[in-house]
């Protein structure tokens, strides 16, 4: 059908110049003022509309109706559980299958048979296995099982392989291995002999092969070391680098808005910055080796900052850091740094360190994530703050200022996953944390640790949707939009995470308008005048979107 369509509009243009060129002696005519001629011109015009008219039609109708590609459906809610199985806490989204919505890959330790896939050694008992699953019914889409205990996965890394899809690194026992997350097929393999404790980073192409490459940070005898690899091969460019730390817990890539890279190191007590340019040639430094393709430079105004001595920049050394984030604000190019320590936030600035605020604390207990409270396209911070006695308190604060915009009070569980949000049409996002809102039930504090999942939108500060309930160990959570702009949803994992533990293990996707239909309204003050229903069908009206 649309292969006739093209050859109608291929004929067209065809048959007007074939017209057009005996005609000019006719219209000739016409200006010498013949009637009947005019008459007749006048129904061609009526005709070449109508047929125009007519083609217009038909291109409409079938450039709607035939391309129109069948949406894969989606299950709103579904389960899968594994029994005498243990977990790990991790848990990647990625369209894995290409359908256009997202899938889910998890990790977890079951019994040999568990997913009808054998264990690959003999020895390890019981199997680990990292699975992916579609988003749309939780069918297993591939899995794998590996040969050693799981220490980390990371997932959406760019290019991995030299492929276009983002592929997953999966670090177990001095093993690193590269996985198409398409297929779960092994892209490459490096056998370095550090320990890996922490997530690579990706960083530019450094060896001229046009796919950015990955570093890793790890320890070999209590010294910090930075190991690069080829993102295509998985081969190591040249040898370990020593930027001479230790003790380090923790890193981000950092560019600043030169766009020169910076891996920060986060120690105990503070944070330094070492620039990569400078690892890169620790890294290769034997003579003969070819730099020239390296395309890296170091930023002047942190070039000045650089001690001499150490080669890195302070990038802060106020107090000891418990989490150190990026913070990215649409339309400025240096991300911000969002630092916890014991005692405060604080929010620097990417590029001057300087601080742009800090808020007080008691003990933050999760790592914040970052919402839209209001909609100023700064993104706003929800920390967990525990303030003793079984009691935390989540507040939101305002990323331009650190003035609190919302908090609330609640119990809270050592089992509690940390908060996750997703964006809504109206620039702003839902909010959902566990917890449980104080004075609900008259009832001795629970025995059975349960915790109860809250929804929160700005339009309605004082309301929270108790949407979900769970009395298992959470393994891990996350609010994801399974569509483009549509399928707002949350995945969790729950079961034993300890190896020596087993029990049954389950991953489940809910839609948030499921439950919110089910949800029970908690009120945070009595003001508002709207009832349970009013408040249930105002959030079912809630869209969302996938961009800030
Ligand atoms: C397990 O796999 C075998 C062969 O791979 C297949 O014949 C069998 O039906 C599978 N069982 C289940 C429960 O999927
Ligand atoms: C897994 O189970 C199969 C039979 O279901 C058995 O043949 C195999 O030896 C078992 N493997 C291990 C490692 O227990
Ligand atoms: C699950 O969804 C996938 C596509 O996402 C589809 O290919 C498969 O047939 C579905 N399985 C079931 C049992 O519906
Ligand atoms: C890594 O080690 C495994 C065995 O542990 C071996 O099978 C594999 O070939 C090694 N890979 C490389 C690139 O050395
Ligand atoms: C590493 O540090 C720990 C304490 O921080 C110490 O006990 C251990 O001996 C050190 N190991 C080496 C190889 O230096
Ligand atoms: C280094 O590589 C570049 C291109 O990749 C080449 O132009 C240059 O000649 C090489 N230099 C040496 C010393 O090999
Ligand atoms: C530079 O680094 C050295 C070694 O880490 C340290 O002793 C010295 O105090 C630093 N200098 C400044 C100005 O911070
Ligand atoms: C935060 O705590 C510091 C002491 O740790 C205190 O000096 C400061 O006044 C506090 N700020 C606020 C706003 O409470
Ligand atoms: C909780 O802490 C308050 C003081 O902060 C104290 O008065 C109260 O007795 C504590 N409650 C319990 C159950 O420990
Ligand atoms: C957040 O802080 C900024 C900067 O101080 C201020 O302009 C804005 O009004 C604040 N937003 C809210 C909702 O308080
Ligand atoms: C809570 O329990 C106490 C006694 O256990 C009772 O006096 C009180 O009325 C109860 N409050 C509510 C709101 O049920
Ligand atoms: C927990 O959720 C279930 C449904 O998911 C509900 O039946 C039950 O009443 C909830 N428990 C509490 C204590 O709210």
């Amino acid at each position: 059908m649309t292969d006739n369509k093209e050859q109608d509009t291929e004929i067209h243009p065809l048959k007007s110049e074939e017209g057009v060129s005996p005609a000019s002696p006719a219209k000739k005519g016409v200006c010498l003022g013949g009637s009947r001629l005019f008459h007749l011109s006048s129904w061609r015009t009526v005709a070449f509309f109508a047929s125009l008219f007519l083609c217009l039609t038909i291109v409409f109708a079938f450039s709607f109706i035939i391309p129109c590609p069948v949406r894969p459906v989606s299950q709103r809610t579904w389960i899968n559980t594994y029994r005498d199985s243990s977990t790990y806490t991790f848990l990647a989204v990625t369209d894995a299958n290409n359908d256009k919505v997202m899938d889910v890959i998890f990790a977890f330790r079951g019994s040999n048979g568990s997913l009808n896939a054998s264990c690959s050694n003999k020895g390890f008992s019981p199997c680990s296995f990292l699975v992916a699953v579609t988003g749309t019914n939780g069918s297993v889409l591939w899995k794998r099982s590996l040969s050693h205990e799981l220490l980390w996965v990371q997932c959406g890394i760019e290019n991995l392989g030299g492929l276009e899809a983002a592929g997953c690194l999966v670090f177990n026992s001095q093993h690193l291995t590269a996985i198409d997350s398409r297929s779960g097929v092994t892209l490459w393999e490096n056998n370095n002999t550090l320990e890996l404790k922490q997530l690579a980073v990706k960083v530019p192409d450094l060896d001229g092969d046009d796919v950015g490459d990955v570093a890793l940070i790890g320890s070999a005898e209590n010294k910090t070391k930075v190991v690069i690899v080829s993102g295509k091969t998985g081969q190591q460019i040249g040898t370990d680098a020593d930027p001479g730390l230790s003790d380090v817990s923790g890193h981000v890539i950092h560019v600043t808005s030169s766009g020169s890279y910076y891996i920060l190191f986060k120690k105990d007590s503070a944070v330094y910055g070492y620039a990569l340019k400078n690892i890169v040639a620790m890294a290769i430094k034997m003579p003969g080796s070819n730099t020239s393709n390296i395309k890296l430079q170091q930023d002047p105004k942190w070039e000045e900052m650089t001690n001499s001595t150490s080669g890195s920049v302070s990038v802060y050394n106020s107090g000891s850091v418990q989490h150190l984030l990026k913070m990215g604000i649409q339309g400025k190019t240096p991300e911000n740094l969002l630092l916890v320590t014991g005692h405060w936030v604080e929010l620097i600035d990417g590029q001057s360190l300087s601080s742009l605020w800090r808020v007080n604390i008691t003990k933050v207990i999760s790592e914040p994530v970052f919402g839209n409270f209001n909609n100023d396209g700064v993104p706003d911070v929800v920390v967990e703050d525990e303030i003793g006695n079984g009691t935390k308190k989540v507040v939101i604060l305002n990323g331009s200022s650190g003035a609190v915009l919302w908090e609330v009070e609640m119990m809270s569980s050592s089992t509690s996953p940390k908060p996750s949000t997703v964006n809504t049409a109206d620039n702003r996002s839902a909010f959902l944390f566990w917890g449980e809102v104080r004075g609900k039930t008259n009832t001795t504090v629970s025995l059975n640790q349960q915790d109860f999942l809250y929804l929160l939108h700005p339009s309605y500060p004082k309301i929270l949707l108790e949407l979900n309930n769970s009395t298992e160990n959470i393994a891990a959570f996350k609010a994801v939009l399974f569509e483009k702009s549509r399928h707002a949803c949350y995945v969790l994992l729950t079961g034993p995470t300890e190896q020596s533990e087993t029990g049954s293990v389950s991953l489940s996707k809910r839609e948030l308008k499921e439950d919110v239909t089910l949800s029970r309204v908690v009120r945070l003050s009595q003001e508002e005048g709207f009832s349970d229903k009013e408040v249930r069908d105002s959030f079912l009206m809630l869209q969302y979107s996938s961009s800030a």
